[in-house]
Formats: structure tokens, sequence, C-alpha cells
């Protein structure tokens, strides 16, 4: 068992939920169902933050670029989506968790967006933890949202351009109210970001493995909330003692 320091657990933890597709095939399945063995790590990995106190835990689950997938894996990855939200629900308002999402939802089926904002909605007076969902998110995507909000203030004579701070750019994010992400983890062993949170990432530790999504246990996600336990995080100060 891993043995973690209850004064340094990770504020705001992301993953990008990677590897459905190949853990599915390496076992002869169609890709879909590496999507629903995903489904039940997500719950592992949601329940396991819970349990040691991440007060944000952000999860990739559809990206924009994903929208270019086959349509039947879509309309499976939505309907997964939609059986997870309801089949949660409970288990949310047992434990404290508030639903949040980024990303640009109405691009998602209406029954999608419904029971999200249902759920959102339920959960809304929910204080333990931020459980967002990123879904049909994209990093550059929300950069331009946000510049477009900010030249239309200009335009407006709302905002002059020297009011423009990283404060105000990260408060016309998606992400606006959330703390920067401290740790970022990637299953499936590849090292790219993919377009995630191309902003709040910027002083983020990064975690990334080879292990499959599906295949990811709680107790993996305690090996790497340890590792994070003994990273020197620096943010371009020199380090301590020297
Ligand atoms: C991650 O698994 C889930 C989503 C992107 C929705 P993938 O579906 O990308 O699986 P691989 O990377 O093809 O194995
Ligand atoms: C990133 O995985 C997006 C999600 C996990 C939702 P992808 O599988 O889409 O990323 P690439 O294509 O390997 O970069
Ligand atoms: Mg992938």
């Amino acid at each position: 068992m891993t043995t973690l320091n209850s004064h340094n657990i990770p504020r705001h933890v992301a993953i990008i939920m990677d590897g459905n597709g190949r853990w599915a095939r390496q076992k002869g399945f169609g890709r879909v169902f590496g999507h629903e063995k995903g489904a039940e790590t997500v719950r592992d990995v949601v329940t396991a933050s819970r349990e040691i106190g991440v007060r944000w835990l952000t999860l990739y689950a559809f990206s924009e670029e994903n929208w270019k997938r086959p349509q039947h894996e879509i309309q499976a990855l939505m309907k997964l989506l939609r059986r997870f939200l309801k089949r949660e629900l409970d288990e949310m308002q047992e434990n404290g968790i508030k639903l949040n999402t980024i990303g640009r939802i109405e691009k998602l089926p209406a029954a999608t967006q419904e029971i999200l904002l249902h759920t959102i909605q339920k959960t809304r007076e929910n204080q333990d933890m931020v459980l967002t969902l990123a879904l049909s998110y994209g990093g550059r995507q929300e950069i331009i949202d946000a510049v477009q909000a900010i030249a239309r203030k200009v335009a407006n004579h709302e905002l002059d351009s020297s009011d423009i701070t990283e404060t105000l750019i990260s408060n016309a994010l998606y992400t606006q109210g959330m703390p920067d992400p401290d740790f970022l983890i990637r299953t499936s062993g590849e090292y790219r970001i993919s377009n995630f949170l191309l902003w709040q990432l910027s002083y983020t530790e990064l975690y990334i493995t080879p292990t499959l999504w599906p295949d990811f246990t709680k107790a993996e996600y305690l090996r790497a909330i340890s590792e994070y336990q003994h990273r020197e995080r620096r943010f371009g100060s020199t380090g301590t003692g020297q």
C-alpha cells in the first residue's frame, strides 16, 4: 500500500484518459468495449480522488478532435456518458461531488446535454469535490472563445487593451474559478498534450504511464500521487537549498 502525505495532496488533478481502443483491440474486441471498461476506471478514480482529498478532478472525456471519429463510436461514447451520469448520480450525492463541464457542450446531442444539465443542477450544492468533464473540449478553441469575448469588450469600450492580464485571461477561460492543475496524468504512453488545458498546464507536474486507461487501477493512481509528492515544484525559482 502506498502511504501518502495528507498535507501534500494535489489540489487539482487532471487526467487524459487514453488507450481504451488499444486495450479492446489487444483483447480482440471492438473499441467500444474498451470505452465501457474505461468507464469503470473513471468510477474507481473518482472514488479514490474523493477518498484522498483531491478537491478538483478534471477528466478529458471527449476532445474537439474526437468528432473526427466514426459516427458509431461517437454515438456509443455519448450513450455511455448518459448511462454513467444516470448510474453515478446517487454516488455523487452521497460523496458530496459536484459535476461541472468544460468544452463546447452545445455541440453534444440534445439527450446528452439534458442529462448533463440535470446532473449539474442536482449536484450544485455539493462541496467536497468538483468533478469536471472535458467534453467537446479543445484548448485552442477555449483560447479562441476567450479572445473573442475579450475583443468584444475592448470594441465596446468596456475594457482597455492594457487591462488584459493573466488573471483576466484565466477568468475568460472555461475553467474560470478553478485552480490550475497541479498534476496531469496521461495513460497509454503517449507523450503529448492533445489540445488539453493549454493555458492552464503551464506549471503542472506531468506523469505519463504506459498503462492503458481500462487497466489503470486505484493502486497505480495512488503511486502516481505519491510520485507527485516527491517532486520539487520550482515555478521558475531556484530550488530549495541552492
Ligand atoms: C481514450 O481512448 C478515450 C477517448 C479519446 C474518448 P481512445 O479511444 O483514444 O483509445 P486509443 O488511444 O485509440 O487506444
Ligand atoms: C485525447 O486522446 C483525448 C481524450 C482522452 C478524450 P486521443 O486519443 O484523442 O489523442 P491523440 O489522438 O492520441 O493525440
Ligand atoms: Mg487515444
